[in-house]
C-alpha cells in the first residue's frame, strides 16, 4: 500500500485537539442564524468565508467568537458535534476527544446545562457512527481565573461527562500560572489535564515549562515551541507527554505549518500526534492536515503510522479499549 490519502484515511486513529465551536461550517452558521432569528451581518457563503481573514491567533479569535452566538439550543450543540462526529467517521477517527468552550457561551446568557446536554447527546449516538467520542471542557484564559473556577464548579454535577479539562483563547499576557489554582482543583476533582502552549506566543518556553512543572499537565495542545529547549524535549520524551500539532491551523496563525519542528520532534521519539483545531476556520479535517505534512515534509508510511499509533497511546480512552485500537492498527498497517 502506498502512502496516498486512502491509507491515511484508514488509519485507525484518535483526534484529541479539536474545537467544537471551530466546526462551525458556513453553512451550518447560517442555517442556525435563520433558524434563531440571529443577524449575524452575513447571508451568503461567500460573505462568511470573506471575514475569515486572519494572520495571528488574536485576529482569527476576533472572528471566531462573535460567530457562536448563533448557538442557542440544545438541538443547535447537538447538531454542531454530530455534524462533526459525521465528519470524523469520514476521516477514519476511531475516538475524538472534542474540546468545548462553556464559557463563550454560558457569558452569552446560554445556560451550562443547554450546552452540555445537547453536546453530550451527540457523544452518545457517535458509537452509530463507529466512532467513540468524549467531552474536554476549556476554559477562556483572557477571562478571570475566578469565572474559570466557576465554571470548573458548574461542571461537577456532569462530571461524568466530561473526560478532562483544558485551557485555550489568546495567551498573550494569560500565562498557564493564572490557572494553576483551578487546575489542581481540576485534578482533584479526578479530570485529566491539557493546556493549549500556542506557537510563536511571548516567552512560548517558559510557559512550556511552567505546564510541565507546574501545572503538571499530560499532554500540552500544540507546544512545538519545545525544540527551543532539548533539556525540556528529552523531559517531554521520558516523560511521555503528548503533542496535539495542527499543521493547517499553524500555517493560518504564522508563517508556516511548522513541519520542521513537528517531524523532529516525532523521530526524537515525543509523543507528537496530528489534529485539526478549528477545522472549518483552518481549510481541513484530520486526513487533510496529515496529508499537507505527509506532502510537505516527504514522510514515509512509518512517520504517519507512528503519528496514529501516538494519538491513540497518549489518548484517554480506557485501557482495553485502547488496546483493542492500537491491535486494529498493527493489522491495517500489517495488511
Ligand atoms: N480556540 C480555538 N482554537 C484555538 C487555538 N488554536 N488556540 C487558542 N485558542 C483557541
Ligand atoms: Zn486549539
Amino acid at each position: 500500500m502506498s502512502l496516498d490519502r486512502d491509507f491515511i484515511v484508514g488509519l485507525p486513529k484518535a483526534e484529541l485537539h479539536l474545537h467544537l465551536e471551530g466546526t462551525l461550517e458556513p453553512e451550518l452558521k447560517l442555517e442556525l442564524a435563520r433558524r434563531n432569528g440571529v443577524d449575524i451581518g452575513q447571508t451568503a457563503i461567500e460573505e462568511v468565508r470573506a471575514t475569515y481573514d486572519f494572520h495571528d491567533l488574536t485576529s482569527f479569535l476576533a472572528v471566531y467568537y462573535p460567530a457562536m452566538q448563533v448557538l442557542v439550543t440544545e438541538q443547535d450543540f447537538h447538531d454542531l458535534a454530530m455534524a462533526y462526529l459525521r465528519r470524523a467517521a469520514a476521516d477514519g477517527i476511531v475516538h475524538a476527544e472534542m474540546f468545548f468552550d462553556p464559557q463563550a457561551h454560558t457569558d452569552r446568557g446560554v445556560a451550562f446545562s443547554t450546552v452540555i446536554d445537547g453536546l453530550w447527546s451527540a457523544v452518545q449516538e457517535a458509537p452509530s457512527l463507529g466512532v467513540d467520542a468524549s467531552l474536554i471542557m476549556c476554559f477562556l484564559r483572557d477571562l478571570s481565573a475566578e469565572s474559570a473556577m466557576e465554571t470548573l464548579e458548574a461542571s461537577l454535577p456532569y462530571r461524568d461527562r466530561i473526560v478532562g479539562v483544558g485551557l485555550d483563547s489568546d495567551e498573550r499576557d494569560n500565562p498557564p500560572e493564572k490557572f494553576s489554582e483551578v487546575f489542581s482543583r481540576a485534578r482533584e476533582a479526578g479530570y485529566r489535564l491539557t493546556m493549549h502552549c500556542d506557537i510563536d506566543q511571548a516567552d512560548s518556553i517558559g510557559h512550556i515549562g511552567t505546564v510541565l512543572h507546574r501545572i503538571g499537565v499530560e499532554r500540552i495542545d500544540h507546544g512545538t515551541n519545545i525544540v527551543e529547549d532539548p533539556a525540556l524535549v528529552a523531559e517531554a520524551r521520558e516523560r511521555g507527554i503528548g503533542f496535539t500539532c495542527c499543521p493547517l491551523s499553524n500555517s493560518f496563525v504564522t508563517e508556516t505549518m511548522k513541519g520542521r519542528e513537528i517531524v523532529d520532534l516525532l523521530r526524537d521519539g515525543v509523543k507528537v500526534s496530528l489534529a485539526s483545531d478549528d477545522p472549518a476556520y483552518f481549510g481541513g479535517y484530520l486526513v487533510d492536515n496529515v496529508v499537507a505534512l505527509a506532502e510537505g515534509m516527504d514522510l514515509t508510511r512509518e512517520d504517519v503510522a507512528r503519528l496514529a499509533r501516538n494519538s491513540l497511546e497518549i489518548s484517554w480512552l480506557d485501557a482495553d479499549r485502547r488496546a483493542q485500537y492500537l491491535d486494529r492498527l498493527d493489522r491495517y498497517v500489517a495488511g
